[in-house]
């Protein structure tokens, strides 16, 4: 049941995103292309916003951060320095039978079992052995669902990932259900040739990662804005991974843009700056709106951390597709300088004018996905409940509950009706709202509860409506688009009143 409610949600989500111009499937026209997706008029605000606020807050206001903006391609030295050219591999499965192709860790053999007596064993995709579990339950017929449920306790099941299987259990296809080949490695990085030549001479990759252009700027950086330590490199854009399965919508891309922070620290000081980071990184998505207990912060076992780490945390979001990570932030210790050092012969070492030590910096990076942020802030914003109308009858609305930092568009105008002069205040106030930055919409079609409604969908927090009064006191009403509640506010405190709330 809550599988469906999930689904269902996720389907409305994703309707609107097209319908309202948030999320388009890239080059549609030609029937798409899997794991590409493009972001219309209110996406391409919403994403704005999104690294507008990252931005602000992470670099603007802070003394101890810097820009960058490296290029996507690069030397491809750097990533053989930064080991993806030998390890950034994902485990890959084939079908023998439908070929269709899986992440091999993502694939489960689904085992239901009443003493000797195996009731269900099924091949399942999903990210862990519970979502297993459940989709094993709901793919199944109706009437094997009912004898799993009449036998209850007495069922033992066992969930294997299809690449750590137990010996002799054969790996099973989620979509055909016939045998799997054995898992082999999978180079995620995309390929590229620079030049007229198409050999290994000039064979280049988009980058994976925004973090290794800070890595190999970091000499840069530091020579010529003369920084000290601690200090971090911040840095917005566009990563490329190759990914075998695409899926959920955008969380999971071949292209997609990342904000990532590497900050330089003394490797007595790791520990602090991590915690510090962790906690920050996690507040700052609190503070724009994630509120819900659907935001949790989980620390990585120690098994789970990669080599080069000292500790690792995911900030992770209950989308309805399930619990997934929206940003890692790391202890990446000295690794990256000293592999640049190595494979650069470039000295990658810090000296301390006062405490005379030298040394290579600890690094602490908060690694979060724009996309995943954007696709997080949508399913937290969508909400449905009712909105009285013109007649004060409550109707269902569909409404996106945006922080309004993040809101496409900030404020709506209406004139109420079409003429006394309605309109020409109303576009007076509309273009002010502009001249100061503000992303307005005007509108004077159609019924005001209807227009009211079209801007819920879009998130606009604020519809300011002239009518008949406006033209006596030269005051406007103002639509709380959460609260449904409508004050009266003077026509020329419009501007300042949104300005107010967006701060
Ligand atoms: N520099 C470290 C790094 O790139 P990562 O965990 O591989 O670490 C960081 O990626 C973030 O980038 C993730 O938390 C996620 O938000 C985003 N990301 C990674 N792969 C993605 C994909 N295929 N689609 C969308 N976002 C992705």
């Amino acid at each position: 049941m809550a599988e469906n409610n999930a689904n269902t949600l996720m389907e409305k989500l994703v309707s609107l995103c097209k319908r309202r111009g948030f999320i388009f499937p890239s080059s549609e026209i030609y029937g798409g292309i899997n794991g590409f997706w493009d972001y219309g008029p209110l996406g391409v605000e919403l994403k704005r916003n999104i690294k507008d606020a990252w931005w602000t807050d992470m670099v603007l206001k802070r003394d101890d951060m810097l820009g960058l903006d490296c290029t996507i391609i690069m030397n491809p030295k750097v990533w053989e320095a930064s080991g993806h050219v030998v390890n950034f591999n994902d485990p890959l499965v084939d079908c023998r039978g439908c070929k269709a192709r899986f992440r091999a860790d993502k694939v489960f053999l689904a085992v239901a079992k009443e003493g000797d007596n195996v009731l269900l064993s099924v091949g399942v995709e999903a990210d862990d052995a519970d979502g297993a579990k459940a989709a094993a339950f709901s793919g199944a017929n109706s009437k094997t669902r009912r004898r799993l449920e009449d036998r209850g306790d007495r069922i033992g099941w066992t969930i294997a990932r299809v690449d750590k299987l137990p010996a002799g259990a054969v790996a099973l296809c989620p979509l055909c259900g016939q045998g799997l080949t054995d898992a082999r490695k999978f180079n995620m990085m995309f390929k590229t040739f620079v030049g007229a030549m198409e050999d290994s001479s000039s064979l280049a990759y988009l980058r994976p990662e925004t973090a290794q252009g800070i890595f190999a700027n970091y000499r840069n950086v530091l020579d010529s804005s003369r920084v000290k330590i601690p200090f971090g490199i911040a840095q917005i854009g566009k990563s490329f991974r190759n990914e075998i399965n695409p899926r959920n919508y955008t969380f999971r891309s071949r292209e997609f843009e990342q904000m990532e922070i590497e900050f330089f620290c003394h490797p007595s000081e790791g520990d602090r700056w991590y915690e510090y980071w962790r906690d920050r990184r996690f507040q700052w998505y609190v503070g724009l709106g994630l509120t819900s207990s659907k935001l949790r912060l989980r620390p990585h076992e120690k098994d789970e951390l990669a080599h080069y780490a000292r500790a690792c945390a995911d900030i992770e979001y209950a989308f309805p597709f399930g619990i997934s990570e929206l940003e890692g932030v790391a202890n990446r210790t000295d690794f990256d300088l000293t592999q640049h050092q190595k494979f650069s012969g470039r000295d990658m070492t810090y000296f301390d004018d006062e405490t005379k030590e030298r040394y290579i910096p600890y690094v602490i990076e908060p690694s979060g996905g724009i996309d995943r942020a954007a696709l997080a802030f949508l399913c937290e914003a969508y909400c449905e409940d009712t909105a009285p109308d013109e007649n004060g009858q409550p109707q269902a609305r569909t409404v996106m509950k945006l922080h309004p930092r993040l809101a496409p568009v900030k404020a709506a105008v209406f004139p109420l009706v079409k003429k006394d002069g309605m309109p020409e205040v109303a576009t007076k106030i509309h273009q002010a709202l502009k001249a100061a930055g503000i992303a307005s919409f005007y509108d004077e079609k159609g019924a005001v509860g209807r227009r009211y409604r079209r801007q819920d969908e879009a998130g606009t927090p604020f519809c300011f409506t002239v009518d008949g009064q406006t033209l006596q006191d030269q005051t406007v009403t103002v639509r709380d688009r959460d609260s449904l509640k409508q004050i009266r506010i003077a026509a020329d405190q419009v501007v300042e009143y949104v300005q107010k709330k967006l701060k």
